[in-house]
């Protein structure tokens, strides 16, 4: 079974990019199925640096399709302009497949986004303002305009009056902003059409076929299992499914295809936005982490917030995606210290939760029971085989395995290609050399007007 499926295990930006990209040149498509633009993958190749936010992966690749799939919320603009930056660098973007069936982002979701989290005050969710939220809302309120009715001026028009009916309404009168105009949004809309339509495709058609042909595929995640809409930390979350069950609507593939869910996790945890998040550590352990992680967020600038590794989250992932292993990054980062925390469970009112607890006010408001070891007090940023590794790291790595019940098959001990750890025989790495990847010869320019 050629299905590969390659998921965020925390609250995302754990190292999903760098992941995809090392399974990649082993793969025929890469297939984006959740989220949209407030996703953020940053790939380092040789001394290039890719960031992409709603492209996949896969696209360095000259060989590789790259899919956008239906449960994606794409916006055209972001798009365009994503697929311009790749043109510029060299890569070609031919081979790239929209869903007809995937929602667009219009420009009132922007703003709506924006105001809704004005509006929500000191409880609002540190949203990544790119109108995901209210673009998903629209999906399910049947209000939504898909990517296929770019095609259709006629068709694209009379949903957008439709919608901009209530949209406006609610601008100006609960909000007192300015309204938008439909003729201006299908103008510029309509100018991405032109540009878009020779990708728009039924990809799940294109996914079936491509399975009976014993193509491999790469479905790659965004954000991640603590974001979940359903299963994450309700209402700190975004507004799609970047779990398991995502795949299948988001793809419109069925299980079957699907032979290993990797979990990316990093080796501690970190959070962008507001939500708990109970290992974190506004010290100065979780400034070094920040630092020696540089976590700063791919797509909104923001710092993001550092805590210890929590292993009851890691495990709860785990099931909820049923993890067949776990990709562990940024490693190295812990090198710098000289103990370590891991929690292992949570302690509210008396009782030690192990398992993710089953009400939110003690997620919020227990504390973490922490295992603290020693760390391994030598830098490992240049292992590149198990035995290079010092025992003390092993270790770490053998209680994550233990506690999430997961092998780690993959570690990450640095941003480049080379930088990684295949931790068990049997599994093939891939070719690790640091770029140049991207074969020039088959580059064609873009048809793009
Ligand atoms: P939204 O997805 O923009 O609606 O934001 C909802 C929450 O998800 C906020 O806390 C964001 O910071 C967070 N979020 C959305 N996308 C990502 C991501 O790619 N990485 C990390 N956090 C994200």
């Amino acid at each position: 079974m050629p299905g590969t499926v390659v998921l965020g295990a925390q609250w995302g930006d754990e190292g999903k990019g760098k992941i995809t990209d090392l399974l990649a040149d082993r793969m025929d498509l890469v297939v984006r199925f959740s989220g949209g633009n407030n996703a953020g993958h940053t790939i380092v190749c040789g001394n290039d640096e890719f960031k992409l936010h709603l492209i996949p992966s896969g696209i360095l690749y000259p060989h590789i399709t790259t899919v956008i799939g239906n449960g994606v919320v794409v916006n055209p603009k972001v798009l365009l302009e994503e697929m311009d930056s790749l043109h510029k660098r060299g890569i070609p973007t031919k081979k790239l497949k929209i869903s007809c069936n995937a929602h667009l982002v219009m420009p009132y979701h922007m703003a709506l986004d924006r105001l809704g989290e004005v509006s929500l005050g000191k409880a609002k969710l540190g949203t990544t303002h790119r109108g995901i939220g209210p673009a998903y809302a629209d999906k399910a309120e049947r209000l939504g305009l898909r990517v296929q009715d770019l095609l259709d001026e006629k068709i694209l028009r009379t949903k957008l009056e439709s919608a901009l009916e209530r949209k406006n309404a609610i601008l100006a009168k609960a909000f007192g902003q300015e309204t938008f105009d439909a003729d201006e949004i299908v103008d510029e809309y309509m100018g991405y059409a032109e540009r878009l339509a020779p990708h728009i495709d039924d990809t799940s058609l294109l996914l079936e076929r491509a399975f009976e042909e014993g193509k491999r595929v790469l479905f790659e995640g965004a954000q991640g299992t603590l974001l979940d809409l359903d299963h994450g930390t309700y209402p700190f979350v975004t507004s799609s499914s970047p779990t398991i069950g995502g795949v299948f609507t988001g793809a419109g593939v069925g299980p079957r295809h699907i032979e290993k869910i990797i979990g990316v996790a990093k080796a501690y945890v970190t959070r962008v936005g507001y939500g708990p998040f109970p290992t974190e550590q506004e010290n100065d352990a979780g400034e070094m982490m920040g630092e020696r992680g540089a976590e700063i967020g791919t797509t909104t600038g923001r710092k993001r917030r550092c805590g210890w590794l929590d292993v009851v989250l890691l495990r709860y992932a785990a099931r909820v995606n049923g993890l067949t292993c776990i990709a562990l990054t940024k490693l190295d980062v812990l090198s710098a210290f000289e103990r370590l925390r891991i929690c292992v469970g949570y302690s509210y009112q008396g009782k030690v939760y192990h398992d993710f607890p089953p009400h939110q006010t003690i997620f919020h408001k227990c504390v973490p029971e922490y295992l603290e070891i020693p760390g391994w007090g030598e830098e490992i940023s240049g292992a590149k085989k198990k035995e290079e590794l010092p025992d003390q790291a092993l270790k770490y790595i053998g209680f994550v395995e233990q506690a999430a019940g997961v092998p780690v098959d993959v570690v990450s001990v640095g941003p480049g290609r080379t930088q990684t750890v295949w931790m068990r025989e049997g599994i093939e790495p891939p070719k690790l050399e640091e770029g140049p990847y991207l074969n020039l010869e088959e580059f064609e320019p873009p048809n793009a007007g």
